[in-house]
């Protein structure tokens, strides 16, 4: 039985002493004993958020990271120093971060290994925009971006790594996927997962949902048998993120 987690991507929101104040609050209103939880803040806050969260069983996670170990990279973040913040995970391929920052599907590949290297284990998302959705062809191309992302992986670190399905017409739109829709494009992806590296792992490893994530959906989508949890943008800013979390545990 896969454990489910919810993931909170903060994007670009929260100084560091906002997400002191919001963290404190979320520790005190959730109970992780039977799901796991990860917050993605800021660089700037992934220090405060390891102290308040210390002891809590709420996982931290990096929104980004570089694949290159040290040197001379301007305002890059290696996985080396996410390390040494305790970052458990480390979002990559977000379809914000390869439309603003032409993050390819090599690109995320070449990160996905540099966080296994220093056993960061990686989110990655894939998913369609709206043109590729409505010609048709949307499995082969979201197939594609996740194959080339775990290509050639070493096959005991693939099932800690996790598949966030995230169709971009629906995020940050209020107009999530439908249940069935997200559920048969994640039964998919859970195939190409079986095809490339066994059954043992497909059936470990985690596939999210993402993509105008709420409580009301997590209540909805929860009973989906491969869809493992939520990745979680605008609602993981307040405290509807401990209600998705609450939907998606009660129900399991
Ligand atoms: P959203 O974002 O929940 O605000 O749609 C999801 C994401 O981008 O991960």
């Amino acid at each position: 039985m896969r454990r489910k987690i919810i993931i909170g991507n903060w994007k670009m929101n929260y100084t560091d002493t906002e997400a002191r104040t919001f963290l404190v609050g979320l520790k005190e209103s959730i109970d992780v004993s039977s799901i796991d939880v990860c917050v993605a803040p800021p660089f700037t806050s992934l220090k405060s958020a390891r102290e308040i969260l210390d002891g809590t069983g709420i996982s931290i996670g990096a929104q980004n990271v570089f694949y290159e170990e040290a040197g001379s990279y301007t305002g890059e973040i290696s996985a080396d120093m996410l390390k040494d913040l305790n970052v458990e995970y480390c979002i990559v391929g977000h379809s914000e971060r390869r439309k603003h920052f032409n993050e390819t599907d090599n690109i995320v590949h070449r990160k996905v290994m540099t966080l296994i290297e220093n056993n960061i284990k990686p989110i990655i998302c894939i998913g369609e925009d709206i043109d590729i959705r409505n010609n048709g062809n949307y499995l082969e191309y979201i197939e594609n971006e996740l194959r080339t992302a775990i290509d050639n992986i070493d096959i005991r670190k693939v099932k800690d790594m996790i598949i966030a399905y995230e169709p971009i017409w629906a995020i940050g739109t209020g107009k999530s996927a439908t249940s069935d829709e997200a559920e048969s494009v994640c039964s998919e992806l859970r195939y190409l997962v079986q095809t490339m590296y066994g059954t043992e792992v497909s059936e470990s490893i985690r596939i999210l949902y993402g993509g105008s994530v709420t409580s009301n959906i997590a209540e909805e989508f929860v009973h989906e048998p491969n869809i493992d949890g939520f990745l979680v943008g605008g609602a993981s800013l307040n405290m509807d993120f401990a209600q998705i979390i609450k939907n998606t545990e009660v129900k399991k």
